[in-house]
């Protein structure tokens, strides 16, 4: 008899985006020719930048003949992108990665997930909620998470992300070993201050912990005194370690391209209290696992830092922040409290009532998905999430039937 990991039947029955896909799949059944716009998973509806296609295109040319083609690829990915990421996204914001501490991988949702193998099942484990229910399933598979009771599971530490701390954790006075944090937020879109990253440094350094930090959103942060990554934080690179992607910087959802950052000083500890450097545990990790990102798309991926591509790349993020302005201004002009929005493509939004319940209404009786908060943990109970990865004409057009239905309150 084989026996199961039994740890898979503590999980919620089906991944928040795998049930609300199913939902709009059974609306659409019943309603067939009813026209709905999606604002609930984010996903890119923009085409990748031109700058982007053509260095594809050329690697794919490239592999069309023996003297240039391609076989496996180094382990931590191809030079000529690591390089660039290490100077681009880092040096020059004053952050000191080498390129060597650069992994390149297929997306920030498989790193942030299996980034936890690296540490002992006993580890204190700390997760905002509300939160990208990646984490929490992850520590769940692993055993760590113990049982759940009333939608929490007794072996997490949760941070409770509320309007009161503008959605930003301070960090406990209890010790946590391992701590996610995700800026610009994913789900509420809140950004996070130099100011309150340091304390948590500071924290991870006077505790030995270490912090995984979720950057995936950076490029659509515009106010200049929001850092765009935890390694801006003095000391950050001894604790923490950060995961980026393509994905919403340059419209790579499809194509897979992302990296993680595991810089060398960045210890975790064995049982006799020795520290060992996370870096060679990773490369190890990935090396027996993965094979690596194709060189077409490491080519493509390259592109976004070419002149073109930075032009291109932030043209397309403005026009989603610009879709973003719209959710953001629409709401609010209906009396509803929303958060994120202009640093962020995420709008979480207090709806002051049942989050699924409004989920259900938006679909019936506008034909819109959004995302319920309570999907995403107990403390997005009465909100929803927008996502401004559309056209401007779909998010016009559903803001426009979201004003015709509230207008005068929830019916
Ligand atoms: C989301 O909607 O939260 C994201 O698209 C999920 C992801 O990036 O995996």
């Amino acid at each position: 008899m084989v026996k199961i990991n039994e740890n898979y039947l503590k999980l919620k029955s089906s991944y928040l985006f795998s049930e609300i896909a199913k939902r709009v799949a059974a609306f659409q059944c019943e309603n067939p020719g009813r026209e709905i716009i999606k604002m609930g998973i984010g996903d890119v509806t923009r085409a990748l930048p031109g700058a982007c296609i053509r260095a594809f295109h050329a690697a794919v040319d490239e592999m069309s003949a023996d003297s240039t083609f391609r076989g496996y690829g180094p382990e931590q990915g191809y030079d000529f992108l690591r390089e660039k990421i290490a100077d681009r996204d880092f040096r020059s914001r004053g952050a000191d990665i080498s390129p060597d501490e650069i992994f390149v991988s297929d997306g920030a949702k498989s790193d942030t997930g299996n980034f936890q193998e690296l540490f002992s099942n006993d580890v204190r484990i700390a997760i905002p909620d509300p939160v990208y229910p990646v984490y929490i399933d992850t520590n769940v598979m692993a055993g760590r998470a113990g049982d759940s009771r009333s939608g929490r599971y007794d072996g997490i530490a949760y941070l409770d992300c509320t309007e009161s701390n503008g959605f930003v954790p301070d960090p406990p006075a209890e010790k946590l070993d391992l701590i996610y944090l995700c800026y610009p937020n994913n789900p509420t879109g809140a950004t996070a201050t130099k100011e309150k990253l340091a304390e948590w440094v500071e924290y991870a350094r006077r505790n030995k912990s270490v912090i995984l930090f979720d950057a995936a959103y950076e490029a659509f942060i515009r106010d200049g005194s929001i850092p765009h990554s935890i390694y801006e934080i003095d000391g950050a690179r001894d604790v923490a370690v950060e995961f980026r992607s393509f994905s919403k910087t340059a419209g790579f959802t499809g194509t897979r391209c992302a990296y993680t950052v595991v810089p060398k000083s960045c210890n975790g500890y064995d049982s006799s209290g020795n520290p060992q450097s996370l870096h060679p545990l990773w490369f190890r990790r990935c090396s027996t696992k993965f094979n690596g990102v194709s060189y077409p798309v490491q080519r493509a991926a390259e592109a976004v830092f070419s002149e073109e591509g930075a032009v291109q790349t932030r043209e397309i993020i403005d026009d989603y922040l610009g879709n973003a302005k719209i959710v953001r201004e629409s709401f609010s002009s209906l009396g509803y409290k929303c958060t994120g929005g202009d640093n962020s493509p995420y709008i979480w939004i207090d709806t002051a009532t049942d989050s699924w319940k409004f989920f259900d209404m938006l679909l019936a009786k506008a034909g819109v998905v959004c995302t319920p908060g309570e999907g995403f943990g107990n403390c997005g109970r009465g909100y929803i999430r927008i996502s401004a990865f559309n056209t401007r004409k779909n998010v016009e057009k559903a803001m426009e039937k979201i004003k015709d239905l509230l207008k005068n309150g929830i019916k």
